[in-house]
């Protein structure tokens, strides 16, 4: 048995609240960000129940870190009710143990910082293309925006497709019903009425689809010249025999890029514009300094080490609101955690989102201050107490690309617009990540 967090502070209590068949499962449902907010009071690891499955969640930096690192050979993502796995089967998102090692291994030099800033130009298209479409003074349903931006750079990196237009339209458009719809399934297996059954499946259709057109543009006995790196990684390892990398393993890995590195990026992009919406301040502050960086010119790679306080803005941004708001293992064998017996196969939770809001750790912790970050000012956090890429050997493989990504839209579109809200309430919806229920925005040029 595995022993983690058997220190004096380490309590566990059972949450309240449950109900007779269900458990805590309509809280999760329901009032997602209160359940896991609320439980950070009552002990370093708390239990609940999911349907009748045992579940915890640990509130404690330290033994996240460890959850998350030392015992990772012992809490694996397990296979059923995975959020993710019903949309991206085996792929480096979902897979575990030996197989993950040899496939993260083979994506992760994909992401190294050096080939991320060769993306920057494509990021910085991704967002101008899409603001050209803009009218002064325009409504825009700004999520859905930003999905295609992401989506955008994505297709245009990671798969070399030069013009992604339609594409990107429709993996914005599939991906929020597909993450909807599969977190509400992975909840202990929650039954679906037949009309969400079958929007989920047209959606779930449609990425497959594409994901099949992407998987088909290079083919692994095709031209190697103007093959995209990421590609080129799985077929020419299949031509080297790597074990389980047939032609379904490389479809679960580009889905997986899809769903991965998407919404995560469109929603820190909507969030930070509510959130400088919010604090006029700091708004004039980041446009002086994009202005004051950039010049009149287009943003590039190197400008974004420069883009300081923006940065700080951004991670500040995925503090308050990290798209990743809640992770999921599984316990592979029986673990002392926190003081307390976790069977085999109970499933074992963190929340970035209560972790990143907790008054210990943060002064004044739903304060937007992106000046907390500064060298001086940043006090010790324990580490485990930031946490929006995760950490361990799951750790976030596309981290490097997120942030450049979401600092080339943000620094682009600032330069030229401003995009002022049209609706006075955004509110955070926590499906499989965090995102703003909807975001309508006007948009007008800077003059
Ligand atoms: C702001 C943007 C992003 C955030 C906040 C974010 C957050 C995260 C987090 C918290 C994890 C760890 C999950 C766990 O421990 O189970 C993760 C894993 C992952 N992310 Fe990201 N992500 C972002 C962008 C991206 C992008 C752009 C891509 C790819 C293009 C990507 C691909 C992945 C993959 C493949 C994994 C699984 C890694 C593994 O298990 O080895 N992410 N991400």
């Amino acid at each position: 048995m595995s022993d983690a967090g058997t220190s004096t502070s380490t309590t566990h209590s059972r949450i309240p609240g449950a109900l007779p068949v269900l458990g805590h499962l309509p809280w999760l449902r329901w009032r997602p960000l209160e359940f896991v907010e609320r439980q950070r009071a009552l002990g370093a690891v708390t239990s609940f129940t999911l349907r009748r499955h045992p579940a915890y969640l640990v509130n404690e930096p330290d033994l996240v870190w460890r959850l998350l690192t030392e015992l990772s050979g012992e809490v694996g993502r397990g296979r059923d009710g995975d959020k993710t796995r019903a949309l991206t089967g085996n792929g480096l998102g979902s897979s575990d143990g030996d197989f993950h090692r040899q496939q993260r291994r083979l994506i992760q030099p994909v992401f190294h910082r050096e080939r991320v800033a060769s993306y920057v130009p494509a990021f910085r298209r991704a967002a101008e293309v899409q603001a050209a479409r803009w009218t002064e003074g325009e409504s825009v349903d700004f999520v859905q925006q930003m999905l295609a931006v992401a989506a955008t750079g994505v297709l245009a990196t990671l798969f070399g497709v030069p013009s992604p237009g339609a594409m990107a339209y429709e993996v914005a458009a599939a991906l929020p019903t597909c993450l909807d719809i599969a977190s509400r399934r992975a909840f202990a297996s929650m039954r679906l009425p037949t009309t969400s059954g079958r929007r989920y499946a047209v959606a779930l259709g449609s990425l497959h689809a594409i994901a099949g057109a992407l998987g088909r543009r290079f083919p692994s006995h095709g031209s190697v010249e103007a093959r995209p790196y990421f590609l080129s990684q799985l077929w020419d390892a299949q031509d080297l025999g790597l074990p389980g990398l047939d032609d379904e393993q490389v479809h679960d890995e580009i889905m997986t890029m899809l769903v991965a590195g998407v919404e995560t990026v469109a929603t820190t992009v909507c969030w930070t514009f509510h959130l400088l919406d919010r604090h006029p301040d700091t708004a004039v502050r980041v446009a002086d300094e994009i202005g004051h960086v950039l010049r009149g010119r287009p943003v590039e790679a190197e400008d974004l080490t420069q883009l300081r306080y923006l940065n700080r803005v951004v991670r500040e941004a995925l503090r308050l609101f990290p798209p990743v708001w809640l992770v999921r293992r599984r316990a592979a064998v029986p673990l002392h955690l926190g003081g307390q017996e976790v069977g085999v196969g109970a499933s074992v939770y963190f929340s970035p989102y209560g972790l990143h809001r907790d008054p210990r750790w943060y002064t004044d912790p739903e304060r937007f201050d992106p000046d907390r970050w500064l060298p001086d000012r940043q006090r010790e956090l324990p580490r485990g107490a930031y946490l929006p890429f995760g950490a361990g050997m799951h750790r976030c493989v596309g981290e490097a690309f997120g942030v450049s990504e979401v600092m080339t839209i943000l620094a682009s579109l600032i330069a030229r617009w401003r995009v002022l809200p049209a609706s006075a309430r955004v509110r955070p919806k926590a499906v499989v990540t965090l995102r703003p229920d909807r975001m309508p925005v006007t948009v007008q040029r800077r003059q």
